[in-house]
């Protein structure tokens, strides 16, 4: 029931396929596939050839974290480089729900984010249109930064949100979590109503061996503060 997606941003991109292929052996979820353009947020990375050279060799998600502006064209392009699900901030679009239908249009679920600073209300009149909430609980742009407290009241927030829409809907909203997740607040981060959580300098920080099961241990003890929380 709860979703581990590491970020692949803190992976050894030397040897990205391996570490595509180690982590989801290692037991987890989903692949967090963080994209920043240098100009909505301060770094620059990886954009779809790389998500088109990882498809073939998972069947795991691949989550797409759009920190680009603007966004509807590089919609496009993931969703034809494989993406599962793509979420983006809503600054980033002149056009949010738009943007949003773009996404399930070309067959991938569809989500928005949120910084530390960005306000709920986006989500009010588009709930129908959303398939994962994603809060940032740290600035976008960099990994290996500090979890942000008032995340966890922000995430109860969402969650109170979620339900509501869930009672009336039928239907369920995940709510994500990306920055600073370790295993010494994921059970503190999953209390506040986390579902899906992203986490990349804990796990692929973790180990540098080359031992393809080298994932395991962490993964499974980020689990086990799961199911202990
Ligand atoms: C930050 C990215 C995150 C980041 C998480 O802008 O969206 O996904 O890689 O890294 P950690 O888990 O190291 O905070
Ligand atoms: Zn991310």
């Amino acid at each position: 029931m709860f979703i581990i997606a590491p970020s692949i941003l803190s992976a050894d991109f030397t040897r990205l396929g391996e570490e595509v292929v180690n982590v989801i052996e290692s037991g987890a979820d989903w692949i967090h596939f963080d994209v920043m353009d240098n100009h909505y947020v301060p770094n620059l990375t990886i954009g779809p050839l790389v998500c088109a050279a990882i498809r073939p060799l998972t069947q795991a998600t691949i989550d797409v974290h759009l920190m680009v502006k603007p966004v509807d064209q590089m919609i496009l392009a993931f969703a034809k480089a494989g993406a599962n699900l793509i979420t983006f901030h809503p600054e980033a679009s002149a056009h949010i729900d738009r943007s949003l239908a773009l996404i399930r249009e070309n067959g991938c679920q569809a989500g928005l984010v949120f910084n530390p600073a960005t306000p709920l209300d986006y989500l009010d009149y588009v709930m129908d249109k959303i398939d994962v909430v994603l809060l940032m609980s740290v600035n976008p742009g960099f990994g290996g930064q500090q979890f942000i407290a008032s995340t966890l009241l922000k995430l109860k927030a969402a969650r109170a949100k979620l339900e509501a829409y869930e009672r009336q809907s039928g239907r369920k909203i995940l709510l994500q979590v990306d920055g600073g997740v370790k295993v010494e607040n994921i059970a503190e981060i999953a209390r506040a109503g986390a579902d899906a959580f992203v986490a990349g300098s804990a796990i692929y920080g973790a180990s540098k061996a080359s031992d393809p099961h080298r994932y395991d241990s962490i993964i499974a003890a980020l689990r086990a503060e799961l199911v202990n929380r």
